[in-house]
């Protein structure tokens, strides 16, 4: 039999540097030392140790249970650690990938570059007119028949021309799939994603691609669409890709996802029942969330990815979604692999793929234009002179850097200028605020899991307590240092699609929790991808903002929050070794 303890503790027991302060206002019910209940109290504020002998505890139970969740509250980065950027990689060493699924044979794939006996450092290009991409909804005859002809001839190039369709497509593959080693470390693998590498390394491939199809049809000025999907009337597939006699037509797309049906950008492999007016505002909200409350680079553009880290630091924002949602969205569920865009492997061989990624990276600039002053890049040369290959229109080997593509008009090219519609769409909170001298009216089913000891394997919903080591901090203190809600050590095979979303102070309700709710404060996403010889498991981060939201909810002072972790995809397969708060500058 299960004896139910109810601990109330005492915040002076508990101040000690190492320690955790728990929330006053809450009590735990053990149900067993493995899950717990949790109810918040109402009527006990008084934090007294209740007398019963079942509420006996040490400082180890502490931290052994709720204590693991404290770690240190600053990052202060190792003064040891010697940095450097990531090198371009040698094509020379570049190997298969292997593609592997839980269900299906593994496979080998090919997508290595042709060689090239000499690199040339990449300079600024000379132009006469900025290149405007057009939003790919608005584009008129003249321009998709200049598009189609460019993509056609690219399809028509030789197989081993580095400029053709395959061999543009191949690049993605060899740089997400484990086709390259880090130069001087072999067997770490150089990844392209999940890292502050995903923005920048994405614009340049997309750079590229465009030059050589305005080399193509012999126009320097033409410039690739972007797939508008952070707009209502965008969030269908582009119809332009949509015509089977058409260059830009994939037939391995989502059969239920053609146009004119609408895209869901919290996809999660499941179409989901919705009025048109609930998604558009599950859609706003999201890009709300994504854009406008991410607010420092590392938030946005992903944690930092250096020479002899491991790959797959953590990523920022936008990649994690919808970035990833509207590659599952797109890709077909019939192929093995999902493939097109359901795998990075296979991803590039739709033309799509290039329109999805001028929207993903027209975000940078939008986002690096609204208020706040952490809105900029990274200014460590750890990342500007991180370095790519690509293969440019004249079929030259090009060695480009990070720093070399910070802005899109040195490249010649802007973004047509559509409205932002999600820039007024801020989340709101499920429940009222609390009135003044309310007691906090949080109110947990109990029959909802909490769990308290790490790693957690995400196959339910989970629901965890988590101290704050600061509160009720000034304005001037949050600009300086932003509130981060950490999920550490998340970790997964590499080819299983994962999402799990994470929720701050929910409380089970009648309706779940939405992204148009103040508590939905992110998702964690994963596509599958090609393994590489290192290994096939992913060990990463996810740091959500959260600042903004605590207080959208009234909870900025309050010496805990909870937190829900609630799995969509691919449950079970994900566990995570450590969730914290921290105050991040950067
Ligand atoms: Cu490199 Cu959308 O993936």
């Amino acid at each position: 039999m299960a004896s139910t303890v109810t601990l109330s503790l005492p915040s002076s027991a508990i101040q000690t540097s190492f320690l955790p302060r728990f929330n006053k206002k809450r009590s735990f019910n053990f149900v067993s030392n493995k899950l717990v209940s949790c109810r918040a109290s109402n009527g006990n504020q008084n934090n007294q140790h209740s007398s019963s002998p079942n509420n006996r505890f040490d400082r180890r139970d502490v931290l052994l249970g709720l204590g693991s969740v404290y770690g240190a509250s600053n990052l202060v980065s190792d003064p040891f650690a010697l940095a450097a950027p990531i090198a371009a990689p040698d094509l020379d060493l570049c190997q298969k990938a292997t593609v592997t699924s839980k269900t299906a044979p593994t496979i080998k794939v090919a997508c290595c570059p042709p060689k090239s006996a000499k690199i040339i450092d990449f300079k600024p290009p000379k132009f006469s007119k900025m290149r405007y991409r057009p939003a790919a909804q608005l584009v008129d005859q003249e321009y998709l028949d200049k598009f189609t002809k460019a993509v056609e001839l690219m399809k028509a190039l030789p197989e081993d021309d580095p400029r053709s369709f395959m061999q543009q497509a191949d690049v993605h593959c060899a740089y997400c799939n484990g086709g390259y080693d880090q130069v001087g470390f072999t067997d770490l693998e150089l990844q392209i994603h999940f890292s502050w590498l995903f923005f920048p390394f994405h614009r340049l491939y997309l750079y590229f691609w465009e030059r050589i199809l305005g080399k193509l049809i012999d126009d320097p000025d033409f410039a690739i669409p972007f797939w508008n999907w952070d707009t209502p009337a965008g969030y269908a597939l582009p119809a332009i890709y949509n015509d089977p006699k058409s260059t830009l037509y994939d037939e391995k797309r989502n059969a239920n996802h053609l146009p004119p049906v609408l895209i869901d950008l919290d996809y999660a492999g499941v179409d989901e029942e919705m009025s048109k007016r609930d998604l558009i505002k599950s859609n706003l909200s999201l890009m709300y969330r994504q854009v406008v409350t991410n607010k420092t680079p590392s938030l946005f553009l992903g944690a930092a990815y250096r020479a002899g880290d491991a790959p797959a630091p953590g990523m920022g924002s936008i990649e994690n979604v919808p970035h990833t949602p509207v590659h599952r969205w797109v890709g077909d569920p019939r192929q093995t692999y999902n493939e097109d865009m359901g795998n990075f492997y296979s991803a590039a061989r739709d033309p799509v793929f290039f329109a999805h990624h001028a929207n993903v990276d027209r975000m940078w600039p939008i986002w690096k234009s609204l208020p706040g002053k952490k809105r900029r890049d990274f200014t460590t040369t750890d990342w500007l002179d991180a370095s790519f290959l690509f293969y440019d229109e004249n079929a030259n080997l090009v060695r480009a850097k990070v720093r070399d593509c910070l802005d899109t008009r040195p490249l010649g090219y802007e973004y047509q200028k559509v409205d932002l519609p999600w820039l007024k769409t801020k989340p709101a909170p499920r429940r009222p605020r609390k009135g003044k001298g309310q007691a906090k009216a949080a109110e947990t089913s109990k029959t909802t899991v909490i769990s308290n000891t790490f790693p957690i394997v995400l196959d339910k919903l989970v629901r965890i307590e988590v101290p704050r080591p600061k509160k009720s901090r000034t304005q001037l203190e949050k600009e300086d240092e932003e509130e981060v809600l950490v999920l550490q050590n998340i970790q997964l095979d590499r080819n299983v699609p994962v999402k799990f979303d994470v929720y701050i102070n929910e409380e089970d309700g009648e309706t779940p929790t939405e992204p148009a709710d103040s508590e939905f404060a992110g998702s964690f996403t994963n596509l599958p991808r090609t393994q590489h010889s290192g290994g096939k498991k992913l060990d990463t981060k996810l740091t959500l903002p959260i600042s903004e939201l605590l207080e959208d909810l009234d909870a900025e002072g309050d010496d805990s929050i909870v937190v829900t972790l609630v799995p969509k995809l691919g449950k079970g397969q994900v566990s995570i070794g450590n969730i914290k708060i921290e105050y991040i500058r950067e």
